[in-house]
């Protein structure tokens, strides 16, 4: 197994991540949310990139994910496609952009990958402790939009569109019914036909379990070392947010830091005259700048017609 990135660069597939599953190369994904972030995952070779309605509080700054409006994700979405040439693009449906019907979770599916360009879409299953009814239209949904040529990507464990239900962000499958929840949710939607699913919060031991009896990809974020691959939210990661940090967070960078210092040595130097200097501004020559003198000079009058070809 190795540990270096893949070097042959070609776009990722879906059969690529089930070779990857195979052959035990961790699969590496991460939330991108626009042009520039894209840009990163694209130059640091990651495997798949997930536009994730995280965006809602990471980006959008609301309190949740619920308020994320399908146009927004859109235009997110379209925006990470544009930096992005060989990770698997997969875009996040929001809350109540699926819920409704399978004909509104096939259209919501449908324009992630044509207007967006997304190879990929996600859903969260309905929450831990729901009622088995929402699960079972959770998992309806999931065979309408596979059914309709969509490769879809399931998410079990904390499922953050069920908040409400779940009675906050904290990691679930922490007693045997729970767990049994779990597994029973991760086994529905690899019958559906997921190609992947994301094991968010839960517990490291409980994923190890289920993972003997799942043959499609398995990424964790907070579910351990035993699953196939891993998945974070790129301002946790870069240490960009600042607001309520999971337990699974590790941060690789501290950015907001960074832009900080660099945002505040750049008003410094505005107020300080310092910047800009010289090295910042453009030259004109002499003989130039003096007709610009002499026509501008104070009392006369000019034709800006005369200086037009
Ligand atoms: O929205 C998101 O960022 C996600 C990941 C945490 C998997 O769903």
């Amino acid at each position: 197994m190795s540990t270096e990135p893949r070097t042959d660069r070609a776009t990722v597939t879906l059969p690529q991540l089930a070779e990857m599953k195979r052959s035990g190369e961790p699969i590496v994904m991460v939330t991108a949310y626009d042009f520039p972030s894209a840009q990163v995952a694209e130059e640091a070779s990651v495997d798949v990139v997930l536009v994730g309605d995280s965006a809602a509080m990471t980006v959008l700054g609301y309190e949740s994910t619920l308020p994320v409006t399908l146009d927004e994700m859109i235009m997110l979405a379209s925006a990470t496609r544009r930096g992005l040439k060989t990770p698997l693009l997969v875009g996040d449906l929001p809350f109540g952009s699926y819920q409704g019907s399978d004909v509104q979770a096939v259209e919501t599916a449908t324009r992630f990958i044509k207007e967006a360009g997304c190879d990929a879409v996600k859903i969260e299953m309905a929450g831990v402790s729901g009622r088995l009814t929402d699960k079972r239209q959770s998992i309806d949904r999931a065979r309408a939009i596979i059914a309709a040529g969509i490769p879809l990507m399931g998410h079990v464990g904390l499922t953050p569109q069920s908040v409400s239900v779940l009675g906050g962000y904290r990691s679930q499958g922490r007693t045997a019914q729970q767990a049994v929840q779990i597994a029973d949710d991760a086994i529905a939607l690899q019958e559906a036909g997921c190609f992947a699913i994301v094991f968010e919060a839960v517990p490291a031991a409980v994923a190890e379990t289920i993972m003997e009896r799942i043959e499609i990809p398995v990424i964790g974020i907070g579910a351990g070392p035993a699953v196939d691959g891993q998945v974070l939210v790129f301002h946790d990661m870069l240490g960009i947010y600042e607001g309520h940090q999971p337990r699974f967070v590790k941060r690789f960078a501290e950015l907001k830091r960074a832009m900080v210092d660099g945002m505040e040595s750049y008003a410094e130097e505005v107020r300080s005259g310092r910047f800009p200097s010289e090295e910042h501004t453009y030259p004109i020559e002499d003989a130039e700048l003096q007709q610009f003198h002499e026509i501008v000079a104070p009392g006369r009058a000019w034709d800006v017609a005369d200086f037009i070809d």
